[in-house]
């Protein structure tokens, strides 16, 4: 028998008042135009880990108490949109140092688990609507400002209705 699996990863996880903002952004897109990305759904991924077992989660979560991170201030100024894997995302004109020393030292953390970081740059986004085609950023788009103060492991849950994640773990900085 297949031992059971979670799908984990890392991520920043908005406070309310700023997923609230984020969702509007969200309902500003036309839902003919893909599928929008549920309001509690919201978030951006620092590592994705994949398929792990309890063992490697377990190591993950040791890994990563070690970690000596600030909270920071990140603006989401910039409305996008990727071509090929089709879709619209939020992210930020000038990635903080902070969120980009916390991704590099979370990498480093993990490879004692045998994590692998991804090779390709770390791009901060939010997920706004997946399966979208000819997305144009929202005529009255305006710069959200998100207080950081904690990073989360998350859990990625298959349901009928559509992949539903969930918070499991939450470091505050
Ligand atoms: P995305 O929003 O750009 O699709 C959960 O799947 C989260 O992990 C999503 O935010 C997704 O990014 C991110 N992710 C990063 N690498 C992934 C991968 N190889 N497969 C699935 N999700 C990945």
């Amino acid at each position: 028998m297949k031992a059971a699996s979670q799908r984990l990863f890392f991520a920043l996880w908005p406070d309310e008042a700023t997923r609230r903002q984020i969702d509007n952004v969200v309902h500003q897109l036309d839902p003919r135009q893909g599928r929008r990305v549920a309001p509690g759904n919201l978030h951006i991924t620092l590592a994705f880990l994949g398929a792990s077992s309890a063992t490697q989660r377990e190591c993950y979560c040791q890994a990563v108490e070690s970690l000596a991170a600030e909270s920071f201030a990140l603006t989401l100024d910039c409305f996008g949109y990727w071509k090929k894997p089709r879709v619209a995302w939020l992210g930020c004109s000038a990635v903080p140092s902070s969120l980009q020393q916390l991704v590099a030292d979370l990498n480093q953390a993990l490879k004692t688990c045998g994590f692998a970081a991804e090779q390709r740059r770390y791009e901060p986004h939010v997920t706004l609507m997946r399966k979208a085609d000819g997305i144009r950023e929202p005529k009255n788009f305006r710069p959200l400002s998100w207080n950081v103060e904690s990073f989360c492991l998350v859990e990625s849950v298959s349901r009928p209705e559509g992949v539903q994640y969930r918070v499991l773990q939450e470091w505050f900085f």
